[in-house]
């Protein structure tokens, strides 16, 4: 009897182990999955065999693993696992890096995981948009993150077409269909809020980001939940489904298919093939429903099924809930195997919708399920393997060591999946050290890091494509290198024209002697008045030169006004004007009774025949002032002086500024020996040979020669790089025609430049959606001062946004890059025109010493060069671009060109003094402290 009993136990016995011996898979054997799944990953990215591959490797998109420098508030999906969530994922990047996120999990109910297409998607908007209410988010306009876990084909980050549903989803009309599409239309038919869809993403490749944010090395994701699946990094060159061979590109095996060509029929048992045609998708996702949540319970009740019907289990009483599809979730399955009691284990199966009730059938239950677990591990174990051995050859190495982002209920619940998934890859890929890194966060953190790089990498596409767009607008405002060197070599002749005695009359570029024959020596002392008139500012300034042990300066200064009626009203009136703030200064100043000498510095074009008198040629910028053009402005304003009655020093030098700049900047770098401005007006002067010099008598030493080159091209010499918005700048000017090349260079103009071109673009609907306002209208409102804060690297873009809003225009965020982009072209070909004048100028230095290489300084003034955040560097470079053969020190004039004109009156003070000493000398006259009736020269 005991006999009989104990051998019925052990036929039962053998016939439940013989059952589960198909679930038992040797190494051999898991080698040969491994070494299937490999000639699969490679049929899949294969051009001739992807079409029939049953592992897709769709790619993804994704070019790089999260670099710590994302950041941004993001919206993401997270659809397609247990669990459908929305997300708000907050990056914050640099030393505060952290990824903050809020989270609300909604149901899908089953009839509409299996609906139509568009109940689906309008579940989905129905839940965000309770998400956004929640947030109180509804009016920001966020960019979103789509994990959506099936396989989809993918053209490019934002767009995906569905290839089939997997797992528990059969919408209908969503197949081959774009699920960015599908969402962005329920989103328009609900039409609440908007969203900007960026990025659609497989949950692997969310999760593998998501890992890969914190470890370096992950640059794999699987997924052991619901589903099964794989991504990793794979080269370009291998995929040749994706154009390019550069870098790598992130795959989603979509390894669930495998087998589905039938390549692994050999290990499948008949409870697999009962369980797939069961499923939703019969004939697909083999190696899926062999490893996934979503199928191992299934397989379980279809062994227990057939135990029980061969009275191996439950005394042959198969129950309602044993015949119930779906009743073994994966969490039950965790939960059997792990409870380690007999006694707990029964009431577990009991409570089980009692599947089990005496203490035999609980332990075959529990082996039941260790059997279809085990397998499961090790035959996403052998996937691995295939994986990482891969990789490794790709990358040509002895040894991989990689990490791999791991996710999915089963993977995390169940007691032993992920130690034998370990064990197998570690016994099936020797050459690889894999370690396995739990993603806490899921894969919606992923998402929005993806998000986060697509929208840079989308924002800098965008920016350059609205650039480019701008560029080939403004075309004929962009010159080469050889545009500049024809122009320099243009104002090269026209130096030469301007200093020949035959020539000089039709020259545009007037190249003025100014008696200045030498920079400071370091001599220079006293106390000096110097007025600053033709800049943005009238100043007056009290320099203070002292000589004890070594040469310094003190100087005091006060602005004045000049207002527009005075500018533009009668000589008189101006030099008036100009003598009454000198006596407010003087008096300020406690200075009324002392009598120092005048530099007076004019920045102005004039004809000087010594170093005290200067006949106004013309006048240029906001000047207007009548009766002064040809007259001697140093006698108009000494007249207006004596008017006053002030008692002093008569004015000893008239220079103009870029000589006073030179001056001022040759007091520290005795190199120096050329001046520029780019202010409100642009203008050169530099030391000429006096051999060259046909107007001056004498051949001896040098004389520095103020070039007016703002006049370059008004004799027709630069009309084919003038544009139409030149044109239009110059008819509306005070001086039309003349100053071609300043109206083009200079701050006076610039902004106005730039204003008439943003009217033009808006007129054509480039800009502003074609909208025009009246302050965009009204001349002047553009001022270039705009240009320098709207170029700042920073917050250039605000700014924009900000001046923009204040002509009334409300710039989109691509109208702010556009004006930025225009401002630069504008303040560019500004800075080149300067580096090929200046160019020119230091050829003919070179030249002049007839040396080899040319090593000097060249002071620079003027508030276009000091405000603008480019201009400087710019010219730097590009002046070093047109003449290596020079070696230029760009030396910014930090006090001015008062200092300079300071130092040109302090000579012209001292020769005048010793002039009197000589005329006292041989006249004997001991009286007056005038100057004497010679012209001066310093
Ligand atoms: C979640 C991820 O943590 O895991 C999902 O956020 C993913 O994107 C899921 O699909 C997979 O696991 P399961 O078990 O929920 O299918
Ligand atoms: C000032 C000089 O610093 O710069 C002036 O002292 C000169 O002499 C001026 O005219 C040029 O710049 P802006 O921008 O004021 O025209
Ligand atoms: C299924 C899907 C796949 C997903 C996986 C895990 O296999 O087809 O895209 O990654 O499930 O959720
Ligand atoms: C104008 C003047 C010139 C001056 C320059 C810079 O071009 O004509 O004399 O140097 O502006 O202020």
């Amino acid at each position: 009897m005991v006999t009989a009993v104990a051998q019925r136990l052990l036929s039962q016995r053998k016939q439940v182990d013989d059952t589960l011996a198909h679930f038992s898979l040797n190494r051999d054997q898991l080698r040969v999955v491994r070494d299937k799944m490999r000639v699969e990953l490679e049929r899949g990215l294969r051009k001739d065999s992807h079409s029939s591959a049953s592992v897709k490797m769709l790619p993804a998109f994704v070019f790089q693993t999260p670099d710590g420098t994302e950041r941004g508030k993001y919206l993401a999906l997270d659809l397609g696992g247990t669990n459908f969530r929305v997300l708000v994922v907050k990056i914050r990047s640099g030393i505060r890096k952290s990824v903050r996120m809020y989270n609300k999990i909604y149901a899908i109910p089953h009839e509409i995981m299996q609906g139509t297409g568009e109940e689906l998607f309008d579940h989905i908007v129905h839940c965000i948009s309770d998400f956004l209410d929640y947030m109180g988010m509804k009016n920001t306009r966020l960019p979103l993150g789509f994990t959506f876990s099936f396989p989809c084909r993918q053209t490019g980050i934002d767009k995906g077409s569905l290839v089939s549903w997997t797992k528990g989803f059969k919408a209908t009309d969503c197949e081959d269909h774009d699920v960015v599409d599908m969402l962005r239309d329920a989103i328009k038919r609900r039409n609440e809020f908007d969203l900007d869809i960026v990025a659609v993403v497989n949950d692997t490749v969310g999760t593998m980001m998501t890992c890969a944010y914190e470890d370096s090395k992950c640059e794999i994701g699987l997924i052991a939940g619901t589903g099964s699946n794989v991504c990793y990094m794979e080269d370009m060159r291998n995929i040749e489904t994706v154009e390019g061979d550069e870098g790598q590109m992130c795959v989603n095996t979509e390894w669930g298919g495998f087998g589905e060509n039938g390549c692994i029929e050999d290990i499948r048992t008949k409870f697999d093939r009962e369980v797939d045609e069961g499923s939703l998708n019969s004939g697909k996702q083999r190696f899926e429903k062999m490893t996934s949540g979503m199928y191992l319970g299934e397989i379980v009740r279809q062994i227990l099924i057939d135990l029980t019907k061969r009275g191996l289990l439950f005394r042959g009483r198969i129950t309602e809930p044993l015949k119930t599809r779906g009743i073994f979730e994966t969490k039950f399955l965790s939960q059997i195997e792990r409870f380690i009691s007999t006694y707990t284990l029964i009431i577990a199966l009991m409570h089980l919708q009692s599947l089990g009730s005496t203490c035999d059938d609980s332990i075959i239950v529990k082996e039941v399920c260790g059997a279809v677990s085990h397998r499961a591990a090790q035959l996403c174990g052998a996937g691995m393997a295939a994986i990482v051995e891969k990789i490794r050859e790709n990358r040509g190495l002895e040894h991989l060591e990689i990490t791999v982002g791991v996710d999915g209920t089963l993977y995390k619940l169940h007691p032993h999946f992920s130690r034998v998934l370990k064990d197998t890859v570690r016994d099936l890929a020797p050459k690889c050290t894999v370690s396995f890194v739990l993603s806490e966060d899921g894969s919606g953190k992923g998402a929005a890091l993806i998000t986060a790089v697509a929208r840079r990498y989308c924002d800098k596409r965008r920016q350059e494509w609205l650039k480019l767009r701008i560029d080939k607008y403004l075309y004929s405002m962009r010159f080469s290198d050889e545009t500049l060197l024809e122009i320099m070599s243009r104002f090269r002749r026209e130096l030469e024209k301007g200093l020949s005695q035959d020539t000089n009359p039709t020259a545009t570029v007037k190249m003025l002697p100014t008696f200045v024959r030498s920079i400071p020596d370091g001599t220079e002392k006293g106390d000096f008045i110097a007025l600053d008139l033709g800049g943005s500012n009238f100043r007056i300034l009290r320099v203070k030169v002292s000589h004890e042990k070594k040469q310094t300066v003190q100087m005091e200064t006060e602005i004045y006004d000049t207002p527009e009626d005075i500018i533009h009203g009668s000589g008189t009136r101006l030099f008036d004007h100009v003598a009454e703030c000198l006596g407010d200064f003087m008096e300020k100043h406690k200075i009324k009774d002392k009598k120092l000498p005048v530099g007076f510095t004019f920045s102005f074009p004039c004809a000087q025949t010594k170093l005290d008198e200067g006949i106004l040629l013309t006048w240029t910028k906001r000047f207007k002032a009548s009766g002064v053009e040809g007259m001697d402005v140093v006698k108009l304003l000494n007249k207006a002086i004596k008017k006053r009655g002030v008692r002093f020093t008569d004015i000893m030098a008239v220079v103009n500024d870029t000589v006073g700049t030179m001056m001022t900047c040759g007091f520290d770098d005795h190199r120096c020996e050329v001046g520029i401005i780019i202010g409100t007006g642009t203008n050169a002067c530099y030391m000429e040979e006096m051999r060259h010099i046909e107007l001056v008598e004498g051949d001896e030493g040098r004389m520095c020669i103020n070039t007016e080159w703002g006049a370059f091209g008004d004799d027709g010499m630069l009309e084919d790089i003038r544009t139409d918005f030149d044109r239009d700048i110059d008819r509306g000017s005070l001086n039309p025609g003349k100053q071609l090349f300043e109206k083009m260079v200079s701050g006076m103009y610039m902004g106005e430049l730039v204003r008439l071109i943003l009217v033009k673009m808006a007129r054509e609907g480039l800009l502003f959606e074609g909208r025009i306002t009246p302050e965009l209208l009204t001349k002047g409102k553009f001022e270039t001062k705009h240009i320098s804060a709207i170029e700042k690297s920073k917050e250039g873009l605000s700014k924009a946004k900000e001046i923009l809003a204040r002509l009334g225009v409300e710039p989109s965020a691509d109208d702010c890059i556009a004006v930025q982009h225009v401002c630069a072209i504008v303040s560019f070909r500004s800075a080149s025109l300067v580096a090929a004048t200046l160019a020119a100028i230091l050829t003919r230095l070179k030249d002049n010493k007839h040396v080899p290489r040319l090593k000097t300084t060249v002071g620079i003034d003027g508030s276009l060069y000091k405000m603008h955040p480019q201009y400087a560097r710019r010219l730097h470079k590009t002046v070093r671009r047109l003449v290596p053969e020079c070696d230029v020190r760009f030396l910014l004039s930090e006090s001015g060109s008062g200092k300079g004109a300071a130092m040109v009156t302090a000579w012209a003070y001292r020769l005048c003094g010793d002039a009197q000493q000589n005329l006292r000398h041989s006249s004997g006259d001991h009286a007056g402290n005038g100057r004497g009736g010679e012209s001066m020269e310093v």
